[in-house]
């Protein structure tokens, strides 16, 4: 039996990077995925990819900062699979990078929409059913700068810090009724989001020197982590942020 078989799940931001490793990983483990993106293209691509698994893989173009599409989410989610057992609130942006004075109330304002705000709606629409049925996974991905300051990403890191808060308080209220609710904290992965990071060999190659595993994560290192979380493995594991990062909190 695979270890994700008979269940569903909604991966937002699931068209590319760590969320379309996510769905792939899930849909090999026999589970059924709804995934998200902004762009209809990006989506129709995406599902393209992820055709001929063991699970069923559809898509919907959402953007998970605004109410309407996340109600779109779920009900689309419901439509296709009956129930939602897993979510995992992995979209997010990272509009703004530099000093602290710099950031203005617009900046602050869109990554609070987009990188917890939808945390906080999706959660609000998806736990009920899964609180009245006594079983759910929901699984934030968070980051490193959550947990350490990163120079000139203040907005960033403060989402960061607030989601893994967020997993926790989920995780104390839920916990009693079947609910888990646990965080990934990736480091640097190879994704278009972190491009700035790897894609200049040489900047790429100092940061590896900080870490104690010396290539650059991939993303499928992290949707093996998260179909461990996301299935009854983890049966006594919640309101946990997990690190994967190759060691490089570690600081050494
Ligand atoms: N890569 C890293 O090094 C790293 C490290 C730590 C944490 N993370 C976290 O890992 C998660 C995934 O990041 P990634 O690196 O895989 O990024 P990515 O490659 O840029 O992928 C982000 C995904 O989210 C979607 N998305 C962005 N804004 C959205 C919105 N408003 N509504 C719906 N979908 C949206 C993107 O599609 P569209 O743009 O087409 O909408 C895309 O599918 C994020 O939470 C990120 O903060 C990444």
């Amino acid at each position: 039996m695979k270890r994700l078989e008979g269940k569903s799940a909604i991966v937002t931001g699931g068209t590319r990077g760590i969320g379309e490793a996510i769905a792939r990983a899930f849909a090999l483990e026999g589970a059924d995925v709804l995934i998200c993106s902004r762009k209809q293209e990006g989506v129709d691509g995406a599902v393209a990819g992820l055709q001929g698994l063991p699970g069923r893989v559809a898509g919907l173009a959402c953007h998970v900062g605004r109410e309407s599409d996340c109600e779109k989410l779920r009900d689309t989610a419901l439509r296709e699979f009956g129930k939602i057992d897993i979510l995992v609130n992995n979209a997010a942006t990272n509009i703004a990078q530099g000093p602290c004075l710099g950031f203005d109330d617009g900046q602050f304002d869109k990554m609070v929409e987009v990188n917890l705000k939808s945390v906080f709606r999706l959660v609000r629409l998806v736990a009920p059913a899964m609180l009245e049925r006594g079983s759910g996974a929901i699984l934030n991905i968070a980051s490193i700068a959550g947990l350490r300051p990163q120079f000139e990403s203040l907005l960033y890191s403060m989402t960061k810090a607030a989601l893994i808060m967020m997993t926790q308080s989920y995780a104390i209220e839920f916990g009693p009724r079947g609910v888990r609710v646990n965080a990934i904290a990736p480091g640097l992965i190879k994704t278009t989001l972190s491009e700035f990071f790897w894609k200049d060999p040489a900047r790429a190659e100092k940061l590896m020197t900080l870490q104690p595993i010396k290539h650059l994560g991939q993303p499928e290192e992290i949707a093996r982590i998260a179909v461990t979380l996301a299935s009854d493995e983890s049966s006594y594991l919640t309101g946990q942020t997990i690190i994967v990062d190759g060691g490089r909190l570690l600081g050494w």
